[in-house]
């Protein structure tokens, strides 16, 4: 496994790999690595002939100078996993290399509206803007590629999206699975931050995604019961701050008028526990999905 910090080495390299007919595969992270970024290496490895893991922490895409500083860094095991889960390069640049002349702002940037205005746009101005500039330069730097990301970041993954589509970006984005612990908590670099009791009072994160789901298992149909179901999950005196929890549709992340739709669904939701903000999402049934007929009576009415 080569370690690149230079961007025109990693050019060079993935240049020469494609010249050769080797298909790349791009798992852009900001280190920390746990197993779900391992089953992102691992899906790609599996998929493409080589794999660049980037590691990177973005400081465009922090709100807070402390949310910057405190972010994991733990770059010499993120080689070792990156090289057992089957990368071939590792592009770790330093903030120099990707943004000349920081902290002095740049230039040139990029700003998300449409998918990326809501939710974690709203709650973090800036934070997607942050992003995609990052990705967008990490795509440039890669050329042709398949991107691979994780579920977890949902809006992220929407926001990646539109940002290969609106640019016309030569990358086909991947999204994968949600890894979870063993007792549902969503795999999260942050969640090295919680401790015990934290941890524990986090796991209210996927049971506010049960609640949401259970309503629309009975049958709900209004949006804002499905939310306040998912709000009222939160047991009484938790250290748990909840930012949002919603269901939305899984396109353009907006909340639908009503519930009985064939398009898909997803339930978000956000919250802090102490200083660590954790996000989490699911795929969720709509009450279209699960009861054909309530969706036909629906358009007949
Ligand atoms: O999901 C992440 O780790 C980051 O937001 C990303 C996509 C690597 C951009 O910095």
């Amino acid at each position: 496994m080569e370690i690149v910090t230079r961007a025109a080495r990693l050019r060079a390299v993935l240049h020469g790999a494609r010249s050769l007919g080797r298909s790349v595969g791009l798992v852009p992270t900001m280190g920390a690595l746990h197993a779900g970024h391992a089953s992102l290496i691992e899906r790609a490895a599996a998929e493409c002939d080589l794999v660049v893991v980037s590691i990177f922490v973005n400081p465009l895409q922090f709100g807070e100078a402390t949310d910057l500083d405190r972010y994991p860094r733990t770059l010499d095991t993120d080689l070792e996993g990156a090289r057992a889960s089957g990368a071939s390069v590792v592009f770790a640049p330093s903030v120099e290399e990707m943004w000349p002349g920081w902290p002095e702002p740049r230039a040139t940037s990029l700003v998300v509206g449409g998918v990326g205005s809501l939710w974690e746009g709203a709650s973090r101005p800036g934070h997607f803007d942050g992003v995609a500039t990052v990705v967008a330069k990490l795509f440039a730097l890669a050329g042709p590629c398949r991107a691979y990301f994780g579920e977890k970041d949902y809006q992220q993954l929407c926001v990646v999206r539109r940002l290969v589509a609106d640019l016309s970006f030569e990358v086909e984005v991947v999204g994968c699975p949600i890894v979870r612990d063993a007792d549902g908590l969503a795999l999260s670099s942050r969640n090295v931050l919680l401790g015990a009791e934290d941890r524990r009072a986090a796991l209210a994160l996927p049971e506010i995604l049960s609640a949401g789901q259970a309503a629309l298992d009975e049958g709900e149909q209004e949006p804002a019961v499905v939310a306040r179901r998912m709000a009222g999950a939160l047991a009484p005196g938790s250290p748990v701050v909840l930012d949002y929890a919603a269901v939305v549709d899984a396109e353009d992340l907006h909340v639908p008028e009503r519930l009985d739709t064939e398009r898909p669904l997803r339930l978000l939701v956000a919250a802090s526990v102490g200083a660590v903000r954790l996000i989490d999402n699911a795929p969720a049934l709509s009450v279209g999905a699960l009861v054909p007929s309530a969706a036909a009576g629906a358009t007949s009415r």
